[in-house]
């Protein structure tokens, strides 16, 4: 049985919602007719006021995922998400205002959206200022780890500096099938995306619609990052972990490398359960029948890409100057046209007149006809917009947190904005479904099947990747069936031990440097499914089904299967646990799409991934999956995996053809040296990333699909600059 079902009171009187009819002039006003009443919808909002009780030892686990999933094609087969009955009233709306916000420069305190780092195959594949000197390590220093300051390629490492092919990859061996031979260099530095500048929220400013475009930037009192400036300047900063890809995110049980975005999405904030139990005003505001507010939370199982969206938000890596709150994101986006400095294609296949919701451009093309209120009222029940108040929180001395009327306070739909926009992005990310590869129509080159062979045995890829994701972290809808969620065997010692399942240590950093799934939350608890069972304190909700382990406890057939029970002469405190430096694993479709790779971008191209694999990693611990060890591959055996993994790419992703064409962006890429504002900070560098419409760009600007990370930079070099 799936948790969201008993957590969600559903009603008989579901509303089935025609699609909108659309003629030719119209306002958002007009709709009124098509959106159905909150009456109409159903659904209750569960109110969550015991949060203790949360662990569902009752429940009992009647069938697991299987464990052997084979590689498969991902046609027909949809993601798992939550039953929004009585909180979305019309999706086509959703998904609308979802792609509108992520691609939105609005959005962001100095003009980053969510695609700035997300804009190339779902990935980023800049070069320039782009390095992080391996803050999660706790290292404030740049380049090699023996002190030099330099990149492999023996340039001066800092912040916007060029990568180059030289400067991977970030471990390199004299010969790299041999993790035993001398390295030559090494370096903690990551090669990520860069985020926000820094600086403290202090407000909005609107600019006028144009001139110069996207530039509805907030006010910040600007402050100088210890590591991310130039002589003191300002550099934008660059995050401590890769940008992973968001095409077929949604299938993940968990989001984040380390898994921290909650399956729970509880409509205010990334933790689930964690953020209502350790943050009081972490709540909605909903209205009631009666005309009264209520502060509650929803919860939605299967939701961790709405979880994931409202992490970048406030981040003050990301998109955020510090201590922004969701409300002023609200107030400032509410109002505003969508996309209204961003150029938008009419075939865009969302927004075009072809889209759900027929011609949604402005005749200058120029953002859309609609504000981000007008979306989300008709998007979402009105019972989390329709009040006329005003409100804020208060906290009171026994530190309950209370919702009061003040005038000079924020709207309902203002204080909701999280919920509105974990929900709009994950819809708008489930149609950013990647099915559509070589491999799924079958038509495998001979070396192609042959790297497939290799995967599926002597590579023994497919222990972690598997499925149509190729991922262990990553689940179909599959009603009636649980995914394994934690799973016993033998480590590279060969003890047996409890662990994430999906979430593996494979040795490509020292644990130390990053603990990944073995880390915690903001409160201290840990993130790891294992250890909170272990611990006998579950931080999260979900089950566990101890007979299903590939090496159960000894007695444990003497238990009744289900329900969490372990033989008595277990001691679960005492279980060894293999999730330190264990990340999740990442789908490999359109991999050759998506460079650089691992956690720490630390390898520019496929080939060097392979190399890593076949000399059985680069550093070992116990807690290293004993299924990365030296695999004996010949280079040509290599090359067949690569090709393997190209056979993997979906032309429409490789092009940005619909789904997944996209509105105009300004890309920063990397700063104008010696060039600064008027407030200090280094001028950026913008390149113009062109509206797509539905057909995408022209065959001869997509990106070659070799897996190489400076083929994907040229590409984007080959972008005008923003004079
Ligand atoms: C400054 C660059 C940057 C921005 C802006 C940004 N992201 Fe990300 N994104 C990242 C990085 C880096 C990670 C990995 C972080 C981690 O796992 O700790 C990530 C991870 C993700 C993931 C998880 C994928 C996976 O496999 O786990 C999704 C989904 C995603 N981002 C969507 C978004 C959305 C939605 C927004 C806007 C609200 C956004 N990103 C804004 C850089 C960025
Ligand atoms: C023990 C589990 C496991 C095995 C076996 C395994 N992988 Fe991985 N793979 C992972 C994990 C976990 C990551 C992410 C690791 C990290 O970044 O720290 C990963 C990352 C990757 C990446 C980089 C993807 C990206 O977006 O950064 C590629 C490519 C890849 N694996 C291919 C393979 C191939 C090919 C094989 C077989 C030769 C293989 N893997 C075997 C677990 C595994």
């Amino acid at each position: 049985m799936r948790l969201g079902l008993r957590h969600w009171l559903l009603s008989t009187s579901t509303c089935l919602l025609t699609a909108v009819t659309v003629t030719a002039m119209w306002s958002s006003l007009s709709l009124a007719q098509t959106i159905p009443a909150d009456s109409e919808l159903g659904g209750e909002v569960e109110i969550i006021d015991n949060i203790e009780d949360t662990d569902p030892e009752d429940e009992v686990i009647d069938v697991n995922e299987p464990d052997d999933r084979p590689l498969e094609s991902l046609k027909g087969k949809a993601p798992p998400l939550p039953d929004l009955t009585g909180i979305v009233r019309n999706k086509d709306w959703a998904k609308a205002a979802g792609k509108a916000l992520f691609w939105d420069q609005q959005i962001g305190s100095d003009t980053v959206a969510c695609a700035s780092c997300h804009f190339r195959a779902g990935a980023d594949p800049r070069v320039t200022n782009q390095l992080n000197p391996g803050l999660n390590a706790g290292d404030k220093m740049w380049g090699s780890t023996a002190g030099t300051g330099l990149t492999a390629s023996g340039q001066k490492a800092g912040p916007n500096i060029t990568l180059k092919p030289d400067d991977f990859p970030f471990r390199k061996l004299l010969d790299p099938n041999n993790a035993k031979s001398r390295v030559l260099f090494d370096t903690n530095d990551v090669s990520a995306s860069a985020g926000t500048f820094a600086g403290d929220y202090v407000g909005t400013i609107e600019r006028p619609k144009q001139q110069p475009r996207a530039t509805n930037t907030d006010r910040c009192r600007r402050t100088v990052d210890e590591v991310f400036n130039i002589l003191g300047h300002g550099t934008r900063k660059v995050e401590p972990r890769n940008s992973p890809t968001v095409i077929n995110a949604v299938f993940y049980h968990r989001n984040f490398w380390d898994g921290r975005a909650n399956n729970m999405f509880s409509g205010t904030g990334v933790f689930g359960l964690r953020d209502i139990r350790n943050d009081k005003a972490s709540r909605l505001v909903v209205l009631k029948a009666d005309g009264s507010v209520a502060l509650q939370n929803v919860r939605l199982e299967n939701a961790s890409a709405a979880s994931q969206a409202v992490g970048p938000l406030l981040s003050d890596f990301e998109m955020s100057c510090t201590a922004r709150a969701f409300a002023d994101i609200g107030r400032k986006m509410m109002a505003q046209q969508a996309l209204k400095l961003q150029t938008v294609s009419t075939s865009d296949s969302l927004f075009g007149a072809g889209g759900p919701l027929g011609d949604m451009v402005t005749a200058s093309m120029i953002g859309l006809k609609f504000t981000y209120g007008d979306m989300i009222r008709n998007a979402f029940a009105k019972r989390f917009w329709g009040s006329p108040d005003k409100f804020k929180f208060v906290t009171n001395d026994d530190n309950s947190v209370s919702l009061v009327k003040d005038p000079a306070g924020y709207t309902q739909m203002e204080l909701n904005f999280p919920l509105f926009f974990g929900l709009t992005v994950m819809l708008y990310e489930a149609t950013l479904v990647s099915d559509d590869s070589p491999f799924d129509r079958g038509q495998l080159t001979a070396q192609q099947q042959q790297g497939k062979a290799i995967f599926e045995g002597k590579g023994k890829c497919i222990a972690c990747h598997d499925g149509p994701l190729m991922s262990k972290a990553a689940h179909v809808s599959s009603p009636g069936k649980q995914p394994k969620l934690v799973e016993r065997m033998p480590m590279s010692d060969g003890n047996p031990s409890l662990y994430d399942n999906g979430f593996y240590n494979i040795g490509v950093r020292p644990v130390q440097e990053d603990l990944g799934v073995g880390g915690t939350d903001p409160w201290g608890a840990p993130l790891s499914y294992s250890r909170q069972w272990i611990n006998g304190r579950k931080a999260d909700s979900y089950l566990i089904n101890p007979c299903d382990f590939e090496v159960p406890f000894p007695g444990q057939e003497t238990v009744a299967c289900g329900g969490n029970a372990v033989p008595p002469s277990v001691n679960l405190k005492d279980e060894r646990l293999a999730v330190m430096g264990a990340f999740k694993t990442p789908t490999l479709r359109n991999v050759a799409l998506t460079p650089p790779y691992f956690h720490n971008g630390g390898q520019a191209t496929l080939q060097q991934v392979m190399a890593f694999y076949n000399r059985g990693g680069d550093f070992n611990n116990i807690n290293k999956s004993p299924d990365v060890t030296p695999l004996g591959l010949t280079l040509t055996e290599q090359d067949a995996l690569v090709a393997f993994m190209q056979s993997l790419t979906d032309e429409r992703v490789r092009c940005s053809r619909a789904p997944f064409d996209h509105p105009e962006l300004l890309i920063p890429d990397g700063h104008k040296d010696g060039v600064y504002k008027a407030d200090g900070r280094v001028a950026d560098r913008l390149r113009v990333l062109k509206a797509t419409g539905a057909a995408g760009y022209g065959s001869t600007s997509c990106p070659s699909n070799t897996g190489n990370l400076f083929d994907m930079a040229r590409n984007i070099n080959g972008l005008p600059i923003k004079p």
